[in-house]
């Protein structure tokens, strides 16, 4: 006997996909068969991750939409449901990081920081995830799946604000499984570790990358498909009594006591 992941016939989004790690969960999600909304800000990325599921045989196509423009983002997902005929059954909240801002120590982590990180990461899942649920719904059911970050598991140095607001997310997780679970949404979330996407490289200079490998029980990063893989399984019908949880796949980094400190990033130093 063997057992596969079977998504065809399910109608997903996924936000930010137009690089790194949603890009990747929106290929995987297409491989086992999904049609997917990539989503991104940036319509050329987009566009070339939908191009690379055509060309595997997949189903996709691209919507653009600042998130950060609450009308935009609710009227992206309207969009997305009227095209996939009221049937959005898989929504993947992935939009998060810095945007503009950079990690910093605690003291000099100003005012816009704080509320850029809190939009950037926890207003726009929230937001994304009561427009997805209303289409859920109203057609049925469905899985959110946010994503959360390794660093709510433990201290984070320089990075106080973008780990709150990651942190913020797996309790509203919990809180939408609670308030969705009756109209047969379940709400999951994973913890992704350090994955080398453009934006991590960018900030991370290789004495930083060693002290993560070394603090990290696996010794190594985290993949893109091992998030993808991960989050198929959760999406899917395997997964069917997982809600309100939030799954860690960082190789055991959340086991060491705190993440190194990214000293590069302190404008102290
Ligand atoms: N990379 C990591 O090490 C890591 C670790 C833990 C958690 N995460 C989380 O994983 C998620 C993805 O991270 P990533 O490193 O792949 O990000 P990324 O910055 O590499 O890519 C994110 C994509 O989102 C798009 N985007 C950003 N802001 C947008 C907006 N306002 N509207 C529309 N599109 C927007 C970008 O254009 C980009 O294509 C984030 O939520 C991040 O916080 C990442």
């Amino acid at each position: 006997m063997s057992i596969t992941i079977d998504l065809s016939g399910e109608c997903a989004l996924v936000t930010g996909a137009g690089a790194g790690i949603g890009a990747e969960i929106a290929r995987w999600l297409a491989r086992a068969g999904a049609h997917v909304a990539v989503h991104d800000i940036r319509e050329k990325e987009a566009s070339s991750v939908v191009t690379s599921i055509l060309r595997e045989g997949g189903r996709a196509f691209a919507v653009v939409a600042n998130a950060r423009d609450d009308a935009a983002l609710t009227g992206m997902i309207d969009d997305v449901a009227d095209r996939f005929r009221g049937r959005l059954t898989i929504a993947v909240n992935n939009i998060g990081m810095y945007g503009e801002f950079s990690p910093g120590p605690f003291t000099e982590l100003d005012g816009d920081h704080w509320r850029g990180l809190l939009e950037q990461n926890i207003v726009i899942t929230a937001l994304a995830g009561a427009a997805e649920a209303r289409h859920m719904i109203a057609s049925g059911g469905g899985v959110i799946l946010n994503v959360s970050s390794g660093e709510t598991t433990r201290p984070a140095p320089f990075m106080s604000a973008y780990a709150a607001a990651k942190a913020a997310i797996n309790h509203l997780t919990q809180t939408m499984a609670v308030e969705l679970g009756p109209y047969g949404i379940r709400v999951v979330a994973i913890a992704p570790g350090t994955t080398m996407t453009e934006t991590v490289v960018e900030v991370l200079d290789q004495d930083h990358v060693d002290a993560l490998v070394d603090a990290t029980p696996l010794r190594r990063m985290t993949e893109f498909d091992e998030l993808a893989r991960l989050s198929v399984f959760l999406v899917s019908d395997l997964a069917r009594c997982i809600t309100g949880q939030l799954i860690l796949a960082d190789a055991g980094a959340h086991l060491s006591r705190s993440r190194p400190a990214n000293r590069s990033a302190s404008k102290n130093d």
